[in-house]
């Protein structure tokens, strides 16, 4: 039994609390259950105690990673309650600055696939690497590694790339060469070189416009020095993870070492310039916020169906983060701070990128530092219930 009483239990019929996981070194090692984690989500299902499963993981669409997760938990799960790094990208599909219309470059571990991804959010004009070096070979001076992978997935751009002996002017170059609105990092890139070339052209372009080069570019007259200051796509990133736990003994490097190359090849080309981009995913500010508004939708369901909601929907008084990563799930369960009163707290477990062999608890920086460690998923749940109990 996951609980060794009925007291264990929360008293109320209706907890005010809720649950956030981390899948990989929380639920999952290498796509194998972690012990304890299937039985305890059945525990939370069976007690109608909400829970979301927030993941810097990606590179599937949603309702494919949700499948894969029910068979491997043997639990079933939905989409609503399930974020992945790139899920809020979304949001910057309408609204005011929407880019639905607009021309957007996508990359990740299986580009293609984080492209299906992209436009199955809603964005219509979705490019990615492979169609670029397909169009444009010179582009990457070197024969590229994974040529039949490029030319097998690449679709034809919706312009054609910059050349100054191809176009007479420039104002032609902006109305008929390919011009990007805005990057877009999905999953952990694996050919480095092709994509920090290609983000590295655009963030030095006019406009966006691929082949062309910005003349504000190290203007120190100009705010950051001209740098990033002339209608350059901005820049995302959906998870910052330097490392994560993989089948390997050591902790293995994520998206955020791909992040800290292209921030070095570009501070060496700008002469010592921050990177402007934008960082989602955990710890992320923006990822916590869009979790917390799908933890609290997913609870009104919840309540709705036990037949509840319409008395008493409330608010969430705490939401217990169970993270593997000090720097990811703990740091930012730790700084979040919600605008409807929700306390968020921030549980470490043994199972996963953390090792208290190489960074002792003790020696932890504050904003890592969780309020409690506890051995794994099924600890840190039992930890919770005493608390409100
Ligand atoms: O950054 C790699 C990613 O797979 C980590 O996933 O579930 O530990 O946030 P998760
Ligand atoms: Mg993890």
């Amino acid at each position: 039994r996951l609980f060794s009483s009925q007291r264990d239990l929360p008293g109320h019929d209706v907890p005010s609390f809720a649950f956030a996981f981390d899948i990989d070194g929380v639920l999952l090692h290498v796509a194998k259950p972690i012990p304890g984690a299937s039985e305890t989500l059945r525990f939370l299902n069976e007690h109608h105690i909400p829970f979301i499963l927030l993941t810097n993981g990606g590179g599937k669409h949603e309702s494919e990673r949700v499948r894969d997760l029910s068979e491997k938990l043997g639990v079933p799960l939905t989409t609503d309650n399930f974020v992945q790094s790139h899920t809020p990208f979304r949001e910057l599909v309408d609204g005011p600055d929407g880019l639905r219309d607009k021309t957007i470059l996508v990359t990740g571990g299986d580009a293609d696939k984080c492209r299906a991804i992209a436009e199955g959010y809603g964005f219509r004009n979705v490019v990615t690497p492979a169609d670029i070096l397909v169009a444009e070979p010179a582009v990457f001076p070197f024969d590229p590694l994974l040529e039949s992978v490029y030319a097998s997935t690449s679709r034809p751009l919706p312009h054609p790339v910059y050349r100054p002996s191809a176009l007479s002017s420039s104002t032609s170059a902006s109305s008929t060469s390919l011009t990007i609105d805005a990057i877009f990092v999905f999953n952990d890139p694996r050919d480095w070189a092709v994509d920090i070339q290609i983000i590295t052209d655009l963030l030095l372009s006019s406009g966006g416009r691929l082949g062309t080069y910005s003349t504000r570019n190290g203007d120190a007259s100009l705010p950051n020095c001209g740098w990033q200051q002339d209608g350059q796509p901005p820049l995302y990133f959906s998870n910052g993870d330097l490392l994560w736990s993989t089948g390997y003994h050591l902790p293995r490097f994520g998206q955020g070492a791909f992040q800290a190359a292209v921030a070095g090849v570009w501070r060496r080309l700008t002469g010592g310039h921050e990177l402007i981009r934008r960082v989602l995913g955990k710890p992320s500010t923006e990822t916590y916020r869009f979790a917390e508004r799908v933890l609290a939708a997913h609870r009104h369901e919840v309540l709705r169906r036990l037949g509840k909601g319409a008395h008493r929907p409330g608010t969430l008084s705490a939401v217990y983060m169970v993270g593997d990563n000090p720097e990811s799930d703990i740091a930012g369960a730790n700084s979040y701070r919600s605008e409807v009163g929700t306390h968020w707290r921030s549980v470490l477990v043994r199972t996963g990128v953390w090792s208290a062999d190489r960074a002792p608890e003790e020696t932890l920086k504050d904003q890592f530092k969780p309020s409690v460690v506890v051995n794994d998923v099924r600890e840190a749940v039992r930890w919770a219930l005493e608390k409100e109990g």
